[in-house]
C-alpha cells in the first residue's frame, strides 16, 4: 500500500521519480507528491487524486535536479487531500520524508512534541515522524542519526525515504514491516516500495530487512540496523522484465493478466510434474517433506483471493492426502489465540508476499512453535524471507488491483502439493501419472475459453442493470462463487454474494425474484444433479440464471437463461477453467458500467497495513 520512490544519480530526477510513481500507482492512487532539491532548498509539489494530477502540476518542467523522493498514496490516517499528500517536512521545511505503513504511536508522539512547541499541518501519522527526526537533527545535525533515533522512538510499521537540504548528496531510507528495495545501477541508485519501479534502471537490488537502514550517498552506499548494528545484505537479480510490468497492448492490466493465465498456469507446473512417474517434484518442499508426510493437520492462512484458492486446497489436500485441513482468515488467526500442536503444519499464501495480515499470522503460528511454509508470487518479500520454506508460484508481476492470475498459479500449488502428499501416501502411479497428464492439458483448455471471451462480453451486456448477484457452486467449486462475487464487487462495485450452492435455501434464497441473476458453476461431475436442483430453486422463484457448464452437455438448456461453456477435465481441476469466465465476466461488466478496472476506488494492491 502507497508507492514509494526515491532516486539519487546522474540524470535528472523529476522524469525518474514520475515514472516510478506511474509503475507503483497500483499500490494506492488517493494522492501524489514529489519533493526535490532544487537551488539549495527542498522544492515539493503534490496534489490529491491520481499521479497524472501530479504530472500537470510539474508541467513537464526538468527541473534541474538529481536527487527526490516521491509518493503515491492509499490513505490511513487523514482523508486524501493535498495536505495529506506526502511528501512531508519538519517544522524548519528542510528535511522530507516519503513513509508507508502506520505509526502506531504517532497520537503519544505529536502530544509531546507539541509541547515541545512543535506544530503539524496535517493529520497524518507521516507528518509526526518528519517532526521528530527534525527534533534530533538540531541536537545531532546528522540526517542518518535523527533518523535512526526517530525510528527507535516509533511503535508500528515503516517503510520510508528521508532528504533533507542541508545533506544534499544523502538519501536515508529504512524499512519495518514495509517493502523496499534498493537499486544499484550504473552511476545511480533508485529505492523504491517494489523492483516495478526500479527495473528500467537497474535488475541489481537489495531487499532491505526489517529494522534496516540504507544510507546512500552519489556513489555509495552502506546499511546498518536501526539499533546501530553492521548488516551485510546480498545483491539479488529482478527475475522480471520491463515488457511483463507493461500492458502489452491489452486495455488494461486485469484483462492482460487473464489472458496470461494459460502461460503462468504452465510456468506454475514447469519442472515440478514427473509424468513417466505420475510424481510431483518439489525442491522447495523437500527440507520438510518428511514433517509434511507425518502431520496430523494443516492450517492454511491468507487474505481474500489468497484465502479462496487456499479453500480449494483444502477441499485438494483432504481429498488426495487424507490430511485434515483448516483454513483462516489472516486476520482473525493472529487474535484468536488459535490451538496449534506439534505436528501441524501452517501455510501462509500471498500473491504480494507483503500482506501485513498474513505476515502477522505467520509470527502468531513461529511464535506457538509452528513450521510455516509460504505459497508466494512475489520472489524476495517479506512471507517468503519469513517461512521456514515453501513454494513461488512464478505467475510474474500482478499489476491489476483484482487478483486474476495470482488464483489459477496458487491453485495449482495446492493441486501440486496435494499430489505430491498424495504420492506418498495412496495414490497410485496410473492414477498419478493421469492426473499429471490432465494438468498438462489445463493450458489449451484455459486458451479455449479465452478465445470464448465474447460471449461473455454479451453476457456482461445483458445483466449490466442488476444491482445484486449470487454466485454459487459446490465442491470443488464453492470457493470458485466466492472469487467470482468477490471480483464483481472490486471492480463494478455490484454486490454479489458467494456460497455454496445447497447453502442458499437456508437464507439467500429469500433473496431471488426476477431482478436477481444467478452465476451457477454447473459443470459435469458427480454434483451435477444437485446442482441442477439449485438452478430449479432459483427458476421457481423467477431468478435468471447465467450457468457455468461443461462442453457437450445440452441439458443445462432446459435449465439456464445463459450457458457459458468451458472444456472437460477432472473435477478437481474445474475451479482452474471455471473461475476464468467469471474473471471476464467481472471485467466486462466493470467496462460496461465505465468502472477503472485497474484502480477500482478505495482499494489497492498489496496490504501493507493490519
Ligand atoms: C482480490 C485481491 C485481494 C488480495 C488480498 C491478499 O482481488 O486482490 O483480496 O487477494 O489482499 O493479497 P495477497 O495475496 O497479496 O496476500
Amino acid at each position: 500500500m502507497c508507492g514509494i520512490v526515491g532516486y539519487i544519480g546522474k540524470n535528472l530526477v523529476s522524469p525518474i521519480l514520475l515514472n516510478g510513481l506511474k509503475r507503483l500507482e497500483y499500490r494506492g492512487y488517493d494522492s501524489a507528491g514529489i519533493s526535490i532539491l532544487q537551488n539549495g532548498q527542498i522544492l515539493t509539489l503534490k496534489k490529491a487524486g491520481k499521479v497524472a494530477e501530479l504530472e500537470s502540476l510539474l508541467n513537464h518542467n526538468d527541473y534541474d535536479s538529481k536527487i527526490g523522493i516521491a509518493h503515491t498514496r492509499w490513505a490511513t490516517h487523514g482523508e486524501p487531500n493535498d495536505l495529506n499528500a506526502h511528501p512531508h517536512f519538519d517544522n524548519s521545511k528542510e528535511i522530507s520524508l516519503v513513509h508507508n505503513g502506520i505509526i502506531e504511536n504517532y497520537a503519544s508522539l505529536k502530544k509531546n512534541l507539541t509541547e515541545r512547541g512543535y506544530y503539524f499541518e496535517s493529520d497524518t501519522d507521516t507528518e509526526v515522524l518528519a517532526v521528530l527526526v527534525g527534533h534530533f537533527y538540531i541536537k545531532t545535525k546528522d540526517l542518518c542519526e535523527s533518523v535512526r533515533l526517530a525510528l527507535n522512538e516509533v511503535t508500528g510499521t515503516f517503510g520510508i525515504v528521508v532528504m533533507s537540504s542541508n545533506e544534499p548528496n544523502t538519501l536515508v531510507a529504512a524499512r519495518r514491516g514495509s517493502p523496499m528495495v534498493f537499486g544499484i545501477g550504473d552511476d545511480e541508485f533508485i529505492i523504491a516500495s517494489d523492483a516495478s519501479a526500479i527495473i528500467a534502471h537497474t535488475k541489481q537490488v537489495i531487499y532491505i530487512n526489517d529494522n534496516e537502514m540504507i544510507i546512500v550517498n552519489q556513489n555509495t552506499f552502506h546499511t546498518k540496523t536501526i539499533y546501530n548494528e553492521k548488516t551485510d545484505n546480498k545483491i539479488h537479480e529482478i527475475e522480471f522484465d520491463l515488457t511483463q510490468i507493461e500492458k502489452g497492448g491489452f486495455p488494461h492490466f486485469m484483462l492482460k493478466e487473464i489472458y496470461e493465465q494459460p502461460i503462468t498456469f504452465k510456468d506454475s507446473f514447469r519442472g515440478r510434474i514427473i509424468q513417466k512417474e505420475g510424481d510431483i517434484k518439489l525442491g522447495g518442499l523437500r527440507s520438510v517433506a518428511e514433517n509434511l508426510r507425518n502431520s496430523k493437520r494443516i492450517i492454511i492462512t491468507a487474505c481474500g483471493t489468497s484465502w479462496h484458492s487456499s479453500l480449494v486446497g483444502e477441499y485438494l489436500i483432504e481429498n488426495f492426502a487424507n490430511i485434515p485441513v483448516e483454513v483462516e482468515y489472516a486476520s482473525e488467526f493472529r487474535y484468536r489465540n488459535p490451538v496449534i500442536n506439534k505436528d501441524d503444519i501452517v501455510f501462509a499464501v500471498s500473491q504480494s508476499g507483503e500482506t501485513a495480515d498474513t505476515l502477522a499470522a505467520i509470527k502468531e503460528a513461529k511464535q506457538k512453535g509452528a513450521i510455516v511454509l509460504g505459497i508466494v508470487n512475489q520472489v524476495g518479500s517479506s512471507i517468503a524471507r519469513e517461512t521456514d520454506a515453501g513454494m513461488y508460484i512464478h505467475a510474474g508481476p500482478e499489476i491489476g488491483v483484482a487478483s486474476t492470475k495470482a488464483f489459477t498459479s496458487q491453485v495449482s500449488a495446492f493441486i501440486l502439493i496435494a499430489l505430491y502428499l498424495g504420492r506418498m501416501k495412496n495414490i497410485s502411479k496410473s492414477d498419478g501419472m493421469r492426473y499429471c497428464n490432465e494438468i498438462s492439458l489445463i493450458p489449451d483448455k484455459m486458451q479455449s475459453i479465452l478465445d470464448n471471451a465474447e460471449a461473455i462480453k454479451e453476457i456482461a451486456k445483458h445483466y449490466s442493470y442488476a444491482n445484486n448477484f449470487l454466485y454459487l457452486g459446490r465442491g470443488y467449486n464453492f470457493p470458485v462463487a466466492l472469487e467470482g462475487a468477490l471480483k464483481l464487487k472490486e471492480i463494478s462495485y455490484i454486490h454479489a454474494e458467494g456460497y455454496p450452492a445447497a447453502e442458499m435455501k437456508h437464507g439467500p434464497i429469500a433473496l431471488i425474484d426476477e431482478n436477481m441473476p444467478v452465476v451457477i458453476i454447473a459443470t459435469k461431475d458427480e454434483i451435477y444433479e444437485k446442482v441442477i436442483s439449485n438452478i430449479e430453486e432459483v427458476r421457481a422463484r423467477g431468478g435468471k440464471v447465467i450457468a457455468i457448464a461443461t462442453e457437450g452437455d445440452e441439458n443445462i438448456k432446459n435449465y439456464a437463461n445463459h450457458i457459458f461453456y468451458i472444456p472437460e477435465t477432472l473435477s478437481f481441476l474445474t475451479p482452474l477453467l471455471a473461475v476464468i469466465p467469471l474473471q471476464l465476466l467481472s471485467y466486462y461488466m466493470a467496462v460496461e458500467l465505465g468502472r477503472d478496472v485497474d484502480q477500482p476506488r478505495n482499494l489497492a494492491k498489496s496490504v501493507t497495513v493490519e
